[in-house]
């Protein structure tokens, strides 16, 4: 039932949009991707961090999935977000993930190279595609000094050998991104996105892209980013119409009523990005 990532990005190479990836941890969140993905008829990955996978377990992440997945005309992707070790790959491979990220982005690059091919080696033969990382895109929180920054960016020919030796899907890249809110806006280098696209095959990854302006996340189309992970500006739509709900009515208990209208604000910024990355209206 669900597609691999690698079907979605190949569409979106020939046709030069983005799919957007979407953090979800719990239901709501889950009926609001696959709802936003239905009302603008877009392919949509739905992604899940060993993280979300460790609050609301394995069993009911895939199940939850699967259900909005089979109610839904779009095209639907299952996949691990930053998974950490070979064993976490195995446990979503087995569990129905029809998609795996392997972040060896912290390890040496010959490690990372080495785990990497095990998990396009067992991936692959069953249908499951394969994202990796090169380069190291940081947290909002990281202190890193401004002239230390392009030291942790993907390197363009590395880039290039990573994806020859490892065989990936996919491959996500530092380029001046980070995962949670920006202070500032981000600077993103779009010649090193431009001249690692000119070196690699597969589609590009751009994690981080929350906060990240319109105008910079369609340049990165432009460039060759072929998909976008949104985590952060979910979690301020849906905890934010919590804590307006809440500050509006402070009596109330029902779970409903403080969930329903986080789960419609978490539908609107989703179909916000979708129409950006171009993927609305594709599936
Ligand atoms: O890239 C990180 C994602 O935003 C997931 O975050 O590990 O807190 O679930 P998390
Ligand atoms: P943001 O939380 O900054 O959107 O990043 C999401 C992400 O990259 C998930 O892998
Ligand atoms: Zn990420
Ligand atoms: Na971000």
């Amino acid at each position: 039932s669900f597609v691999p990532v690698s079907a979605l990005l190949r569409d979106a190479e020939n046709e030069g949009y983005a799919v957007g990836a979407f953090n979800c941890n719990n239901m709501e969140i889950v009926q609001a991707i696959v709802a936003a993905a239905e009302a603008e008829n877009a392919p949509v990955i739905m992604q899940a961090s060993q993280g979300a996978i460790k609050y609301a377990g394995i069993d009911y992440i895939v199940a939850m999935a699967r259900v909005a997945a089979a109610g839904a005309k779009v095209p639907v992707a299952l996949h691990l977000d930053h998974g950490t070790s070979f064993e976490q790959v195995i446990r979503c491979v087995r569990a129905g993930f029809s998609s795996v990220m392997f972040d060896g982005s912290k390890l040496p690059t010959e490690q990372n190279i080495a785990i990497t091919r095990q998990v396009v080696a067992v991936s692959r033969p069953v249908g499951i595609s394969v994202e990796a990382e090169l380069g190291k895109i940081g947290g909002t929180e990281d202190e890193i000094v401004v002239t230390d920054r392009e030291a942790l960016f993907t390197d363009p020919e590395e880039a290039r050998y990573f994806v020859e030796q490892t065989g990936v899907d996919s491959l996500a890249v530092a380029i001046g991104t980070a995962h949670g809110r920006y202070k500032g806006e981000p600077q993103l280098d779009f010649e090193r996105l431009s001249k690692i696209k000119s070196l690699v095959t597969v589609p590009i990854v751009l994690h981080g892209s929350s906060g990240v302006p319109a105008e910079a996340l369609r340049e990165a189309i432009r460039r060759g980013v072929r998909k976008i992970n949104i985590d952060t500006n979910i979690r301020e739509a849906f905890v934010g119409t919590v804590r307006q709900v809440l500050d509006g009515h402070p009596d109330e208990i029902d779970p409903r009523k403080v969930l329903g209208p986080a789960r419609e604000a978490a539908v609107e910024i989703i179909r916000e990005k979708m129409r950006i990355f171009g993927c609305a209206g594709k599936a």
